[in-house]
């Protein structure tokens, strides 16, 4: 068998067939450039209603990393400081970019699998006025988080109220909103509560490429064009990144697809758990990480998986919308020790 790429990360998945269609109408004709296009236009009012946020902007980017660094960066100035995680994606995945790009320091706080206690927040902002210490400004967290968590409605309620009575901003880093969304069964609105500024995720849910920021109290981020500018991230064809947007949140395509993701880790979730496999954090989403021993890994030599940490046996694997039942059914059967 051909190494498979299955389950190391929802990145590895192809391109939704209906994006692809949407880039191939897409490509007709001359259209304005740097945004100022029909396609632009269209994605932007659908993800304010999407996420019912009608005077919210929106800025798109390649990549969820420089999603992320648009976001935050155009929240801080260098002397401030962004809290998060102790799992973010932003602090241990971006290679830094939010600290050089923003000048800010970024501060781990203790989570559990991603989800961080609202006290922490109160903890951190005490010594805020002393010229010695950057200055609390924003907390980014996760959703779903990067072990595979959700913030359920009332707790992500709870803790934005809480980050915005300490007078911090809020980002959710929503490269899996999607994910999320569907695992809660919530609306989109729901799944980010209060918070002042979103990364939506695309590319992980079926686009070629693609994730944009929602920012849905632009007063407080008056610069974010010009970091988006900055930082090459202001597509001059960016109707190629909105057609994506428009062809997920038609008809709550998005949605589904995320569901079918949810759905087969929850049966592999399900499976490993049978077959007396350990898991290291709740399968809530569309991830799961379970503890193999080396005869198991071997069994599963085929098959790239990410291990977060190489000293901890624990392996992470990723469901997408082109993930099949098959395909989660092989891999017990390999566990089983079958073929
Ligand atoms: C939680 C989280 N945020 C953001 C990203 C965006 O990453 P990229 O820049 O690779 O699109 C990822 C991708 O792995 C992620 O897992």
């Amino acid at each position: 068998m051909q190494h498979s790429a299955a389950f190391a990360s929802d990145n590895a998945a192809p391109t939704h067939p209906a994006v692809l269609e949407a880039l191939i109408r897409a490509n007709d004709g001359a259209v304005g450039s740097y945004g100022r296009d029909p396609f632009t236009e269209r994605a932007t009012a659908q993800l304010r209603t999407v996420f019912a946020s009608p005077e919210a902007e929106v800025v798109f980017a390649f990549t969820g990393t420089a999603a992320n660094v648009i976001a935050l960066s155009a929240a801080v100035r260098p002397w401030h400081e962004i809290l998060c995680s102790d799992v973010a994606h932003a602090l241990l995945d971006e290679a830094g970019g939010p600290v050089r790009i923003s000048g800010a320091q970024l501060t781990r706080l203790p989570s559990d699998d991603g989800i961080i206690d609202a006290g922490e927040l109160e903890r951190r902002v005490a010594r805020r006025g002393d010229v010695h210490h950057s200055q609390p400004r924003i907390v980014t967290i996760t959703q779903s988080t990067e072990n595979g968590r959700v913030w359920t409605a009332p707790v992500l309620r709870e803790f934005i109220d809480r980050a915005h009575a300490a007078d911090l901003l809020v980002h959710i880093d929503g490269s899996r909103i999607a994910n999320a969304v569907a695992a809660l069964g919530v609306t989109p609105a729901e799944a980010i509560g209060d918070a002042d500024i979103v990364t939506v995720g695309g590319t992980k849910n079926g686009q070629m490429f693609g994730d944009a920021v929602l920012v849905r109290r632009p007063e407080l981020f008056d610069g974010i064009r010009f970091v988006q500018k900055q930082i090459g991230q202001l597509a001059s064809k960016q109707r190629f990144v909105a057609a994506q947007f428009e062809a997920m949140l038609t008809d709550d395509l998005w949605l589904q697809v995320a569901a079918h993701a949810n759905a087969m880790a929850a049966r592999l979730s399900a499976g490993v758990t049978a077959l007396g496999f350990r898991l290291a954090a709740p399968t809530e989403a569309n991830e799961v990480f379970v503890y193999l021993d080396d005869a198991a890994r071997d069994r599963l030599s085929d098959y790239a998986v990410h291990q977060p940490d190489a000293l901890t046996p624990v392996f992470r694997f990723v469901c997408s919308w082109a993930t099949t039942a098959d395909e989660v059914d092989d891999v017990l059967e390999r566990l089983r020790g079958r073929s």
